[in-house]
């Protein structure tokens, strides 16, 4: 296996319905992996990036959370309707999207 030029960490944490914490799958990450999967086939990014769910990235109140190595650029409160900038900007472009950052604080 190559390695990646991009590797984008997807959090699907899932939680028990009322943690006080909630989880990124609650909030959609189910969808983000699915828009991130139409984009990498549409662009032709796969063997190229890597794309995996994970586990809890640590930012749970602002999920669904995104990170982005090698930059380590994390995403959160990400859409699915930010995907295909992300794809563009960040992993074609090598910008990363300012907009979706994560606050200095959190991250
Ligand atoms: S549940 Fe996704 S960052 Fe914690």
């Amino acid at each position: 296996m190559a390695k990646p030029d991009k590797h984008v960490f997807v959090c699907t944490q899932s939680r028990p319905a009322g943690h006080p914490r909630g989880s990124c799958t609650e909030r959609g990450a189910q969808d983000l992996m699915m828009a991130f999967g139409e984009q990498f086939e549409e662009k032709g990014l796969w063997g190229k990036c890597m794309l995996t769910p994970s586990g809890c990235i640590g930012a749970c109140d602002n999920g669904p959370a995104v990170l982005v190595y090698p930059e380590g650029v994390l995403y959160t409160k990400v859409t699915k309707d930010d995907i295909a900038e992300i794809v563009d900007n960040h992993l074609i472009a090598g910008e990363p999207v300012e907009r979706l950052k994560a606050a200095p604080e959190l991250w």
